[in-house]
């Protein structure tokens, strides 16, 4: 398993809920729309659900009585996700949500068996190539519609800029392709191999920009980003932490008081089976 080492906070996922909804496509829900069964209970598998935000931004936006399976190999994120249930469906069905503990690396076809749709969320940047090849296999397997959005493609826009900026994100990226013990993190590079692995199998990607659009009214948000961002990046370029001090202490004061707008660069996938 890839990101063994990594948890996701519960306090992150849910503070950035809100950005995460504003980003996502949503002219690709109106793509999978008329791809789902006509009629029925609709099951869909969300892939490292964390606390479920995909859902409760998906689901009431599709017709139809929806069964959500959502996995997750994080006990506490999960129990999070299946608490805190989406509402009805678009047209006041009704929604219910079935939490699994899985390790989404070691799914096989038979547990998307009867799938009507497959989703995940902030996932494909945190795989290996091996690990995204698996899940491509899978969703073909599936035969259904699979919306794959908030995947990071490595471009950050920090207003007004600063000389340090272009260092920082560089090693911010190379922190997102570092070598773990499953191997090397696609990071930024996941949605062009993802792309290209989907359409290798016949399937028609659409691609849509989802980006993080900070601003004043999201401060809080901003400067938490911005200290994790930095952090990484310090984390990856030995020095980069003396030369980025002063840099970091203003920068982030800049985000708290609202004067720095921030642009993250996310990519949503619909990816519609041949
Ligand atoms: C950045 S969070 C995104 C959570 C959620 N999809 C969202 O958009 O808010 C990544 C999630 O992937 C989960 N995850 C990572 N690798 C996983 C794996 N191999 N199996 C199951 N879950 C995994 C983590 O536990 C975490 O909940």
């Amino acid at each position: 398993m890839t990101v063994e080492g990594i948890r996701v906070s519960e306090g992150w996922l849910e503070r950035r809920e809100a950005a995460d909804a504003a980003a996502r496509a949503r002219d690709l829900v109106e793509q999978v729309r008329p791809r789902l069964p006509s009629g029925g209970r609709r099951v869909i598998h969300d892939l490292a659900c964390g606390t479920g935000a995909m859902g409760r931004w998906l689901a009431p936006l599709l017709p139809g009585e929806q069964h959500w399976v959502v996995h997750d190999r994080d006990a506490d994120l999960l129990a999070v996700a299946a608490a805190d249930v989406p509402g009805p469906a678009a047209d006041g069905a009704s929604v219910v949500v079935e939490p699994r503990r899985t390790d989404i690396t070691r799914l096989c076809a038979e547990d998307l068996a009867g799938a009507a749709l497959v989703t995940a969320s902030a996932l494909l940047d945190l795989l290996t190539g091996d690990e995204l090849a698996g899940l491509i296999d899978l969703c073909a397997a599936a035969g259904c519609p699979a919306l794959l959005t908030l995947s990071v493609v490595g471009r950050v826009e920090l207003a007004p800029a600063d000389p340090l900026d272009a260092r920082v994100a560089a090693a911010f990226d190379d922190h997102q392709r570092r070598m773990t013990v499953g191997g090397r993190l696609l990071g930024p590079d996941a949605v062009a191999a993802a792309v290209e692995g989907f359409e290798r199998l016949g399937a028609e990607v659409l691609v849509r920009p989802s980006p993080w659009r900070l601003g004043a009214a999201e401060a809080e948000l901003a400067a938490e980003w911005f200290t994790g961002w930095v952090g990484a990046a310090c984390e990856q370029e030995d020095g980069l932490g003396a030369a980025a001090e002063g840099y970091t202490a203003r920068r982030v004061a800049r985000a708290r008081a609202g004067r720095l707008a921030v642009t993250v660069g996310h990519a949503d996938l619909l990816v519609l089976p041949p």
